[in-house]
C-alpha cells in the first residue's frame, strides 16, 4: 500500500477518536458512534483509493454510512486508477466506555488488498488471542485448562501468574469457572475485546490471554492485528439467537465448528492497522484537548513492511502558538 495511503488511514482514526473523545461522558453511546462514523466517512472519502467496505457498521437497508459495500475514497469519483482496497472499521470500539469515561475505547481501523479481510457476519465468535510468545500454544479444541498450561509454559512461568482478560458477561460464567480452577489470575472487563486482544498480545501490559465470546466483526479486526503483531487467534462462529443463526446460513456460513485461524480472518499480504485511544487504556492514551489544541495517541502497524508505530500527534489550532509539552 502507498505510504501516502498508509497516513491516510491514521488520520482517519485519529480523527475519528477526537470526534468520539469531545462527547465522553455525554452518556449517549449511539450519539458517540455516530460522530465517529461521521468524521471516519469523511476522512476516508480524501483518500485516493478505490476502497470498500468490508467490516463495518452493518448492512446499507439498516445503517446510512460505513455500511458494508459502501464505496469510499476519490478513485469512484475521479476515475483515476487508485488502488483497490478493502476496509473494516469499528469508529467506536467500547460504545458504552466512550459514553461513561470508562478506560479502553478506541477508533479502529483495518485494511488490505482486495479479498484479505473476512466479511464476516455480525453475530458473536468464540475467540482466544496470545501473542506471539504462546502464538504455538493455543488450540481451541483443546480445554481452558490445557490451552492455560501451554500458555504458561510458553512464557516460562506458572499458571498462576498468567492473567487472562474476559468479557464480563453472564455467559462467561463457565469459563471463568474453569480459569479459575486452573489458577489463572483474570481481569474482567465490560467492554471492549478487541483492546482486549490486543493488550495480550503486547508484552508489559500484565495480561497473556483473551477469551471468551464477542462480535464476529471485532474478531476480524483482531486478526487483523495479530498479523502485524505476529501474534495469533482463532475463532468459532457463535450465533446465540436464532436470527443469528438464519444470517450465517443467509450469508453462507454453514459449518459451525470451523475454527478460523489468524490467517483465514486476515488473509492480505498488504494488512494494515491502526487504532486511536479515545480514553485512556492499557496501550494508548485517550485524546487530550488543550486550548489551542488536541492530542491523539495510536497504534499503526503493516504486516507488509513488518512496522509497528506508536505515534503520538498534535493537531494545532489554525493561528494557535500552543506550545508543545514532551508528555
Ligand atoms: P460496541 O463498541 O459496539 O459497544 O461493542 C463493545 C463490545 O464489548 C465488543 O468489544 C465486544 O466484542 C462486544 O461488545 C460484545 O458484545 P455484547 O456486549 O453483546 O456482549
Amino acid at each position: 500500500m502507498e505510504s501516502s495511503l498508509e497516513i491516510g488511514f491514521l488520520r482517519v482514526t485519529e480523527k475519528a477518536a477526537i470526534a468520539a473523545a469531545r462527547t465522553m461522558g455525554y452518556g449517549k453511546r449511539k450519539y458517540s458512534d455516530q460522530v465517529a462514523v461521521e468524521a471516519m466517512r469523511e476522512e476516508l472519502n480524501r483518500l485516493k483509493m478505490r476502497g470498500t467496505i468490508v467490516i463495518g457498521e452493518g448492512e446499507r437497508d439498516k445503517v446510512p454510512m460505513l455500511y458494508v459495500g459502501e464505496p469510499l475514497g476519490r478513485g469512484w469519483t475521479e476515475g483515476e486508477i487508485y488502488p483497490e482496497v478493502d476496509i473494516a472499521v469499528d469508529p467506536l470500539e467500547g460504545t458504552n466506555l466512550c459514553a461513561t469515561g470508562a478506560p479502553g475505547s478506541i477508533a479502529v481501523l483495518a485494511a488490505s488488498e482486495k479479498g484479505g479481510l473476512l466479511n464476516a457476519p455480525d453475530v458473536y465468535m468464540d475467540k482466544i488471542v496470545v501473542g506471539p510468545t504462546a502464538a504455538e500454544a493455543i488450540d481451541m479444541n483443546a480445554s481452558v485448562q490445557e490451552n492455560l498450561s501451554r500458555i504458561a509454559e510458553a512464557f516460562e512461568r506458572d499458571i498462576n501468574e498468567l492473567t487472562v482478560i474476559v468479557l464480563d458477561r453472564e455467559r462467561h460464567h463457565d469459563l471463568i469457572g474453569q480459569i479459575r480452577e486452573a489458577g489463572a489470575r483474570i481481569k474482567l472487563i465490560s467492554d471492549g475485546d478487541l483492546s482486549a486482544g490486543i493488550s495480550a498480545a503486547v508484552r508489559g501490559t500484565g495480561t497473556h490471554v483473551a477469551m471468551g465470546i464477542g462480535g464476529a466483526p471485532e474478531g476480524v479486526l483482531t486478526a487483523a492485528a495479530m498479523r502485524c503483531l505476529n501474534g495469533r487467534m482463532q475463532g468459532r462462529l457463535r450465533p446465540l439467537e436464532k436470527w443469528q443463526e438464519e444470517r450465517l446460513r443467509a450469508m453462507g456460513f454453514f459449518d459451525g465448528a470451523k475454527i478460523y485461524d489468524t490467517a483465514d480472518l486476515a488473509s492480505g499480504d498488504d494488512i494494515i492497522f491502526c487504532a486511536t485511544g479515545v480514553t485512556d487504556g492499557d496501550l494508548l492514551r485517550g485524546v487530550r484537548f488543550f486550548g489551542g489544541g488536541i492530542r491523539t495517541s495510536s497504534l499503526f502497524m503493516s504486516a507488509k513492511t513488518n512496522t509497528i508505530r506508536f505515534v503520538d500527534t498534535i493537531y494545532r489550532e489554525e493561528g494557535s502558538n500552543l506550545a508543545v509539552s514532551f508528555v
